[in-house]
């Protein structure tokens, strides 16, 4: 039995103050807090471990590689990727979707070919390919989502057709919490055509266990920061043969096999893609991040979490003005809404002043914003180090502010 009330305990963060009030974070979908373990791992690289990975052969860095080279282990582990190799880190979601529509998109689309992406995307998974879209005259089409704001599927097969190349989408969307039907998705895509399909995990990937020998995506794609481990890491997941079909993404040290200044032949898999010196503290503690998620299981923090998501919307609803944006079937504890007559931006200032932490704005979701009628909302996204106190003091303190701001 975990006792997740006691879990405050590993996140030094949570013994901290804002405002002089005891820091309540609620803010989970925009980076998660790291466990102790994590930062004693970062701690420990620059004070005992320091220098650089796949160059030297002295012991110290003989001893770090093999640290380093041990989170990929754990991550192929964790996602049950067939070949180590396919595990790439990069420094984040935002970079993994840029590689993409880099080495993957510029290489393969022609004129008139087709991007699908959908209207829950973060910007993140949608910037990268119109940028691509332009040098390469391929066309961007969205598959929309219904009033309950989950995606339309039987919009679905009516877009795809065999110029669609690629189909990109989020497993979970960052601003109202629907938890799309990934595998369902996937297998309707590979029915009607022959398009690459790249998930983004940003949010999916502290939810739910991801098998992508499974899922049968192509690519996948996460952060470090979002599943408790540190900025600066993250991982784009790809099959291999495509992995090896796709042209570098940066040029530098480490991705090369042999350099002349007519002609430079690439390093093998995964150093293709991992130009330069990486962020060896962070990718060696992201090893720490999936072992302590790994501790706590999943599927236990999901049930801890679903209750406590339970009583907020619970709570949020007996609020008079507060409407909550989206009703989808699934829903990971990330949601999002707006007060009548309150600006948001006000709303979360002043709850600040209580020392709780939520995110207002567009949540650099400004398509879906526009197709909701909004140009922001309150978020809030809860974590398995959350209580239901932390619950209480949040709905108080929203009620507070609603009587001052209205
Ligand atoms: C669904 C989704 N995709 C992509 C991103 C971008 O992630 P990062 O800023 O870590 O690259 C985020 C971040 O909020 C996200 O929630």
């Amino acid at each position: 039995m975990i006792r997740f009330e006691e879990i405050k305990n590993d996140f030094p963060m949570l013994s901290q103050t804002m405002n002089g009030k005891r820091l309540v974070y609620l803010d989970s979908a925009a980076t998660t807090l790291k466990p102790t373990s994590v930062i004693s791992s970062i701690r420990k690289y620059y004070e005992t471990n320091t220098c650089n990975v796949h160059r030297s052969i002295h012991s110290l860095s003989e001893e770090t590689t093999i640290e380093y080279e041990a989170t990929r282990d754990t991550i192929q582990k964790a996602l049950n990727a067939q070949h180590r190799e396919e595990i790439i880190f990069t420094k984040g979601t935002t970079e993994s979707l840029n590689l993409l529509a880099r080495s993957l998109g510029d290489h393969i689309l022609k004129m008139d070919d087709e991007i699908l992406l959908t209207e829950l995307e973060h910007h993140s998974n949608i910037v990268p390919w119109q940028l691509c879209s332009e040098r390469t005259n391929s066309k961007i089409k969205v598959l929309p989502i219904n009033d309950s704001g989950d995606l339309d599927l039987t919009e679905l097969p009516k877009l795809l057709n065999n110029k669609t190349k690629i189909v990109s989408l989020s497993g979970i969307s960052n601003t109202l919490g629907t938890i799309n039907p990934i595998k369902k998705i996937i297998q309707l895509i590979r029915e009607h055509s022959d398009a690459y399909i790249i998930i983004d995990a940003a949010q999916m990937i502290s939810q739910t266990d991801i098998n992508v020998q499974e899922l049968d995506c192509d690519f996948l794609v996460f952060s470090g920061h979002k599943y408790y481990g540190p900025t600066g890491v993250g991982v784009l997941y790809g099959k291999k043969k495509l992995l090896e079909m796709m042209p570098p993404f940066h040029g530098g040290g480490d991705m090369i096999n042999v350099v002349t200044f007519e002609k430079t032949t690439y390093n093998d898999l995964p150093f293709k893609f991992e130009a330069g010196t990486p962020a060896i503290a962070s990718v060696i503690a992201l090893k720490k991040s999936f072992e302590y998620v790994k501790s706590l299981g999943k599927e236990n923090i999901n049930k801890y979490t679903k209750e406590l998501f339970t009583y907020l919307k619970s709570e949020l609803i007996k609020i008079e003005g507060l409407k909550i944006l989206g009703k989808p079937q699934l829903q990971a504890p990330i949601v999002s809404f707006v007060i009548e007559g309150v600006s948001n931006q006000d709303l979360a200032t002043l709850i600040g002043m209580d020392g709780i932490a939520i995110r207002t704005g567009h949540h650099c979701t400004q398509p879906l914003m526009q197709k909701l009628g909004v140009s922001s909302t309150a978020r809030i996204a809860i974590s398995f180090y959350n209580s239901k106190e932390d619950i209480t003091l949040l709905v108080a303190a929203i009620k507070k502010a609603k009587e001052m701001l209205s």
